[in-house]
Order: C-alpha cells, then sequence, then structure tokens
C-alpha cells in the first residue's frame, strides 16, 4: 500500500477501506506515514467527509494504536461522561457523585485546562493535598470501593489521537465530523466503560456552531459506539453562554458544592440530571427516566451525593473538611463588582471570552507550563434572559491585585451584549440522541 494512493482515492471522493484506514493509523503512530501526508489526508477528509463504516474503522485503529483500561475487575455497571468542552464546565464534580450514590461507578480520566477552558484535574487540586495521579491499581480499587475516582491519564491511550489531533490543530482540520467522532470515542473505548454518556454542546462557544450540525454529530457519536459495543447516548446542550455562573478553578468548585448541597438551581443542574439519568437507565439502575430523575434527586436532598463526594475527595488525598466548609478553600483577595453600562436584558454573554478573562487573571494556561492560580475567576450574577437595571452588578471579578481586576473588569463587560427588548432563551437541553 501506499499512501499517497489512499490521499488520491480520499481527495477524489473514494471510500477507504478498514484495512487501509488501520495500515494508515499504524504507519502513521509509528512514523512510517510522515506527518505532511497525514495532514493532506486530514484535509482530504475535511472536504469529502467519510461514511459510518470509515469512521467506525477510523475509530477502531485509532484505538488499538495504544493501551486500555480494564475496568472488568470492577464490579457492577461502570459509565463514563464526556463533554466536547465548555467554560465554567464542573458538571463532572456534581454528576460522578450523584450517579455513585445511586449505585452506578464512574471511571473517569480527566485533563489539565489549556487556554479559555479550564481542566477538572486543576479544579480538584483546589482541595489541599488532594491527587490525580493514581497508579492504575489504585484507581480501580477506587472505582469499586467508593464508586468513583478522577484520575490524570497514566497508560498510553490513543497514541494515534495525540498525534493526529495535535497535527489538526495546525492544518485547520478540527471541524471534520468523522475526525471529531473517531478522536474522541477512541478516547472513551479506550477507557473501558460499558454506558457512555457524551454531552454535545451547540451554539457560539462550541465545535458545531449549529443545532443542525450538533445533532448530526450526536447522532454519528452514538452510531459509532453502538458498532463498538457499548450503550451511548448523546445529550445536545446549548453553549451560547457559560455553564452555571462560576468560571474560574476554586469558584467552581464551590458552586459544585453548593449544587450537591442542593444550593443551586440552574443550567449546571438540569445538566447534571439528564446525564445522570441517562447513565442510571442504560446503566439498568433504573427502570425508566423519571425513576431515575428521582433517584438523583433523592440522592442531593438526602445528602448522599455530597457524602460521596467527600469519600472521593478523602480517598485522593485532599482534605474533606473543604467539602463541608468551603471557605477552606483557596479565596482571592480582591474582589470587584462589575455594573452594567446600561439596563435591557441579557441577549448573551460570550462563553470563550468570559473563559480569557479567567485566563486573564491568572485562572488558565496561556502554555502547558503555566501554573494556574486557583483563586481567581469570575462569579456571574446574571445570565441570558435576565433583566439587568443600569449600575446593577453583571459579576464579581475575583483577582489576586486591584489592578488585575480592573482590567478583567472591562473585559468582563465586553462580554455581555445587553437587548433592550425581552430576549426568550433557547431551552439549554435541546434533545437527548439514542
Ligand atoms: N475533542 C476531542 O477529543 N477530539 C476532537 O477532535 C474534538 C473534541
Amino acid at each position: 500500500m501506499r499512501m499517497t494512493d489512499l490521499i488520491q482515492k480520499k481527495r477524489d471522493g473514494g471510500v477507504l477501506t478498514a484495512q487501509e484506514i488501520r495500515w494508515m493509523i499504524e504507519g502513521y503512530t509509528k512514523g512510517d506515514v510522515p506527518d505532511y501526508q497525514m495532514s493532506a489526508m486530514a484535509m482530504a477528509i475535511y472536504f469529502q467527509g467519510m461514511d459510518i463504516e470509515e469512521t467506525y474503522a477510523l475509530t477502531m485503529a485509532m484505538l488499538d494504536s495504544g493501551d486500555r483500561i480494564d475496568l472488568r475487575g470492577v464490579s457492577g455497571i461502570k459509565a463514563d461522561k464526556h463533554s466536547t468542552g465548555g467554560v465554567g464546565d464542573k458538571t463532572s464534580l456534581v454528576l460522578c457523585p450523584m450517579v455513585a450514590a445511586c449505585g452506578v461507578k464512574m471511571a473517569k480520566l480527566s485533563g489539565r485546562g489549556l487556554g479559555h477552558t479550564g481542566g477538572t484535574i486543576d479544579k480538584l487540586e483546589s482541595f489541599p493535598g488532594f491527587t490525580t495521579a493514581l497508579e492504575q491499581d489504585a484507581f480501580l480499587r477506587q472505582v469499586d470501593e467508593v464508586g468513583f475516582a478522577i484520575a490524570g491519564q497514566t497508560a498510553e491511550l490513543c497514541p494515534a489521537d495525540k498525534k493526529l489531533y495535535a497535527l489538526r490543530d495546525v492544518t485547520a482540520t478540527v471541524a471534520s465530523m468523522p475526525l471529531i467522532v473517531s478522536s474522541i470515542l477512541c478516547k472513551k473505548l479506550a477507557a473501558g466503560a460499558d454506558v457512555i454518556v457524551l454531552d454535545v454542546k451547540s451554539g457560539s462557544g462550541a465545535f458545531m456552531q449549529t443545532d443542525e450540525a450538533a445533532f448530526e454529530l450526536a447522532k454519528t457519536l452514538t452510531e459509532v459506539g453502538r458498532r463498538a459495543g457499548k450503550r451511548v447516548v448523546a445529550v445536545v446542550t446549548d453553549m451560547d453562554e457559560p455553564l452555571g455562573n462560576a468560571v474560574g478553578n476554586a469558584l467552581e468548585v464551590k458552586e459544585a458544592l453548593a449544587a450537591l448541597r442542593g444550593e443551586y438551581q440552574g443550567d449546571l443542574l438540569e445538566l447534571c440530571l439528564t446525564l445522570g439519568t441517562q447513565i442510571l437507565r442504560e446503566g439498568g439502575a433504573a427502570a425508566d427516566d423519571a425513576q431515575a430523575r428521582a433517584m438523583l434527586e433523592k440522592a442531593i436532598e438526602s445528602g448522599a451525593a455530597l457524602e460521596k463526594f467527600a469519600q472521593f475527595v478523602r480517598a485522593q488525598g485532599g482534605d474533606p473538611a473543604a467539602v463541608y466548609d468551603p471557605a477552606l478553600l483557596p479565596e482571592a483577595p480582591v474582589k470587584l463588582e462589575v455594573p452594567a453600562a446600561a439596563g435591557g436584558y441579557v441577549g448573551r454573554i460570550h462563553a470563550e471570552s468570559v473563559g480569557l478573562v479567567s485566563m486573564h487573571l491568572g485562572g488558565g494556561r496561556a502554555t502547558k507550563e503555566d501554573t494556574v492560580d486557583l483563586a481567581v475567576g469570575v462569579v456571574l450574577h446574571k445570565k441570558v434572559g435576565d433583566p439587568v437595571a443600569p449600575g446593577e452588578s453583571l459579576g464579581t471579578i475575583h483577582a489576586r491585585t486591584e489592578q488585575a481586576a480592573a482590567q478583567a473588569a472591562d473585559m468582563l463587560r465586553d462580554c455581555f451584549e445587553i437587548a433592550p427588548e425581552p430576549v426568550t432563551r433557547a431551552p439549554f437541553i435541546k434533545g437527548v440522541v439514542k
């Protein structure tokens, strides 16, 4: 086989065989297929697309390029969740303990934040002593005994994806349906769970900027996942503003704890209840959606989900006292309100720009080597659709210095679009694809 022939075939709209795709991915992983040829292939795929068989073959070839986590030793049903990315997305911190308190285990591998999006690992390091560097044995034991664990990746999962994703990033080929589907699913399949729930974001702050594209992505993900023998459900959600109100590491942990205490109602909780419902039903812990949702609500009301979170923090070396007393978490010395320049209704909050405000304050990384300031960030007081009076606070900046706070306040004001007329919010949960 020659890579030139495969590039030409795809360029001209041909369909690659599973054997050709496997040969190409194996060669690319080993370094036999050079980056320049793989770039040309990625661009050919970008323009010509791939059918479902090709997408499945690409997913499986990338899955087989590296290690897999073996969850068979963990009793019961194991679930995993993935989000296509968002600002203020602390879903895992609320969802995992809720689901674990209802009897379905969650084995999650997470990353650090880069650019305007935060990473779950950084957020969790707000607990003094907390570590996500778990050896595989300890990870599996904790999933079995506590019901969930969140660890950084140690095994070499899907090295082909790591290489290809970096290449796509610099060749304008990220936004390709088959490339996105195979990239997301190979990693989820390698992580070994039986049930996979995917949060597919739709809107200006997301990969998929229209509902049509988001639903197509959701359908392809569930179809390819099913072919791979997994129970996969995708929930399509709105991403025209940050999720919840807090953006910034410890601030997001505090919001997640408020949700687990039952003191938060809003899009974050709705998302966790919706994703959790799919997990409990697919995992066989609930007979139907109504029963699943009631179980999850009860886990919050009874304090079981908060208790589960405390067990998890303790198991991973953190101080669980902060779970019950969030004042023990990192706190920024400077707090500054951001008054609205004019009155009206919030039409939009540019999610990515809010992420950049937090990054500017030191809460995110511009490069992988940067360290993050866990205390800083933004707490929004207004969400899309809310009325605003002139001078009313749009949000609070949590900063290290007065100067950083003042700059961030100007940036945050620019993230808001205020409309003169009432604004109708699009439904937050746009649909569930099974
Ligand atoms: N997330 C991934 O892991 N890969 C993509 O291609 C897009 C989102």
